[in-house]
């Protein structure tokens, strides 16, 4: 990734997406969360990933592959309607190169969301966790060669890569709606395999609360750029199914559909108290 097809991204939405200027905050939909934009807001302007310059294209089912612009509650947004991973063959540079692109255009937040395995004994699936903390396990690192001193420094601070106001605003609301919600740590993998159940119990030990092939390498980024990072985690299944039938993505996918509703309620009564903090 550099400074020059990062620009160059930049210019075409500056020029594309001709509303969005101020935009300060960023929605990454993931694995089965796509569905919830229709209900969630306004939406102005839309382009196909392939049309950007510079940014890859989504290969996995159930990630559209748009990008959109709208408002939810007067609040300006962007939302990226599926992400890239690691297993689908992007290097970490490809996978992150939205964030830099809209770090270059001034937003100041990012929301991202996921699907992921429970690995905590009390989750189940269909419940929603605020992610407070994460492991990078997926043996790569999306800052590693040569510093973009222009976004920021060379080694990162990451005690707080979770944002604390961000994740109370989270459960402060979800407590006022009644929408129950799990705090935890999540851990990421490379993937594409889920996880054998030694590696389920070996992520236990290690204190991750879910597990998923996503997320981590966006929000080291993000933190680079200064960037301030939220996140909700679907559970759509028991890691390595804790002894249940084999795991498959469509039944991911349907968990976290059946969500949709519940997680459309909690974005749009956070989403504006998010952006009143940025
Ligand atoms: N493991 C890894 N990633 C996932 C899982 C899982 O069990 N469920 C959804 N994404």
């Amino acid at each position: 990734m550099n400074s020059t097809t990062i620009d160059e991204a930049a210019g075409w939405l500056e020029t594309h997406f001709s509303a969005s200027r101020g935009a300060a905050l960023v929605l990454v939909l993931g694995s089965g969360w796509n569905s919830v934009v229709d209900d969630l807001m306004e939406i102005r302007e839309a382009a196909a990933y392939a049309d950007i310059p510079g940014f890859p294209v989504s290969t996995v089912d159930g990630h559209s592959g748009r990008l959109l612009f709208g408002e939810l509650a007067g609040v300006p947004l962007w939302v990226m309607q599926g992400r890239f991973h690691y297993y689908e063959g992007y290097g970490f540079s490809e996978v992150c190169f939205p964030v830099r692109v809209f770090a270059r255009l001034g937003a100041r937040g990012i929301f991202l969301t996921n699907a992921a395995g429970g690995i905590d004994p009390s989750y189940r699936p269909g419940g929603l966790m605020v992610i407070e903390d994460h492991i990078n396990l997926m043996g790569d690192h999306p800052l590693r060669g040569p510093n973009l001193d222009e976004f920021g420094p060379r080694f990162p601070d990451m005690t707080e890569a979770w944002d604390g106001p961000l994740r109370d605003i989270l459960l402060e609301r979800g407590r006022e709606l009644e929408i129950p919600l799990y705090r935890g740590v999540y851990a990421a993998m490379s993937g594409p395999s889920f996880e054998t159940p030694a590696e389920v119990r070996a992520l236990s030990i290690l204190g991750a609360h879910a597990v998923g092939m996503s997320t981590v390498p966006e929000c080291l980024v993000a933190r680079h750029s200064g960037l301030r990072v939220a996140g909700l985690s679907c559970i759509t299944n028991l890691a390595a199914h804790h002894g249940g039938e084999p795991l498959t993505h469509e039944e991911v996918a349907r968990a976290a559909a059946l969500s949709h509703k519940r997680v459309v309620r909690l974005l749009r009564g956070v989403i504006p108290q998010i952006q009143a903090q940025l």
